[in-house]
C-alpha cells in the first residue's frame, strides 16, 4: 500500500524538529523531504521491496520517504562515500531507522556479487558524481546489482554553464544509446530516468 502525502506529513515530517541553519528556513528539511516523496511517486515501489539507494547524503532526504513507502518489511541499503553527519538523527526521529542499513562505500565499486536488489535509486545525486566516467561506473554498478534502476535529477543540475552543457550532453548521449529502455520524464523541473537493465547495451 502506498501512503498519501498528507499521511506522510503527519506521520513522518511532523516528527522532525525545525532546524536552526540560517539562511535556510527552519523547515527546509521538511520541504526537501516532501519533494523527494513526490519524486518517489514515479517509482513502482511495493511494500517489502529490497532497495539500494546510492548517494543518500547527510540528511537522508530520500532515504526517509523511501523507507516509509517500503514499510517495515522493506529494506533500504543506503550508500554514501562520505556524508553521514545527520543521517542517524533524522532516520531515528522519523521512526524508519530500523529498516535502513547505512553503508559507507564508493558506489563506483559495489561489494554485491549479483543482483541483490529489486531496485536501485539515485535521487538528485548525478550532480555529485564528479565526472562522466564516475557517472557511467556508478550507473553500471546499479544496473549490475539491481533488477531496476531509477534516477532522478532536478534542474538546475550544475553550478555553471560548462557543467550544465556537460551533464546535458551526457544525458542526451545516454538517451541516444538507450532510446527504447530509457524513460525520460518530460516535467522540466524533475527529469527522471528509468532504466530497464535487460534492454540496455553495455555503456
Ligand atoms: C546531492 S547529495 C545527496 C542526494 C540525496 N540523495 C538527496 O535526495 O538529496 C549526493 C551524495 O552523493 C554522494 N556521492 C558522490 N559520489 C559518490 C560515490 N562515488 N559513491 C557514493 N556516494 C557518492 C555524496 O557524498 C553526496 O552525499
Amino acid at each position: 500500500m502506498h501512503f498519501g502525502e498528507e499521511t506522510f506529513k503527519k506521520e513522518v515530517l511532523s516528527k522532525i524538529p525545525p532546524r536552526n541553519e540560517p539562511p535556510l528556513p527552519p523547515n527546509w528539511l521538511h520541504i526537501e523531504m516532501l519533494e523527494r516523496f513526490r519524486v518517489l511517486q514515479f517509482v513502482p515501489i511495493r511494500e517489502g521491496m529490497n532497495v539500494l539507494e546510492i548517494g543518500c547524503g547527510a540528511h537522508a532526504l530520500t532515504t526517509v520517504p523511501l523507507a516509509y513507502l517500503l514499510g517495515e518489511t522493506g529494506r533500504v541499503v543506503a550508500v554514501d562515500k562520505s556524508r553521514w553527519r545527520f543521517f542517524e538523527e533524522v532516520t531515528s526521529v522519523t521512526g524508519v531507522k530500523h529498516w535502513i542499513i547505512p553503508l559507507k562505500l564508493d558506489a563506483r565499486e559495489l561489494p554485491f556479487p549479483f543482483k541483490a536488489f529489486d531496485l536501485a535509486v539515485l535521487v538528485h545525486g548525478i550532480r555529485s558524481l564528479k565526472s562522466e566516467e564516475t557517472m557511467v561506473k556508478v550507473i553500471s554498478e546499479m544496473l549490475r546489482v539491481a533488477e531496476n534502476v531509477f534516477i532522478a535529477e532536478s534542474l538546475p543540475i550544475a553550478n555553471n554553464e560548462r557543467q550544465r552543457a556537460h551533464l546535458e550532453l551526457f544525458l542526451v548521449k545516454l538517451h541516444q544509446h538507450h532510446r527504447e529502455s530509457l524513460y525520460l520524464q518530460s516535467d522540466p523541473c524533475t527529469p527522471l530516468l528509468q532504466l530497464q537493465p535487460e534492454r540496455l547495451l553495455p555503456l
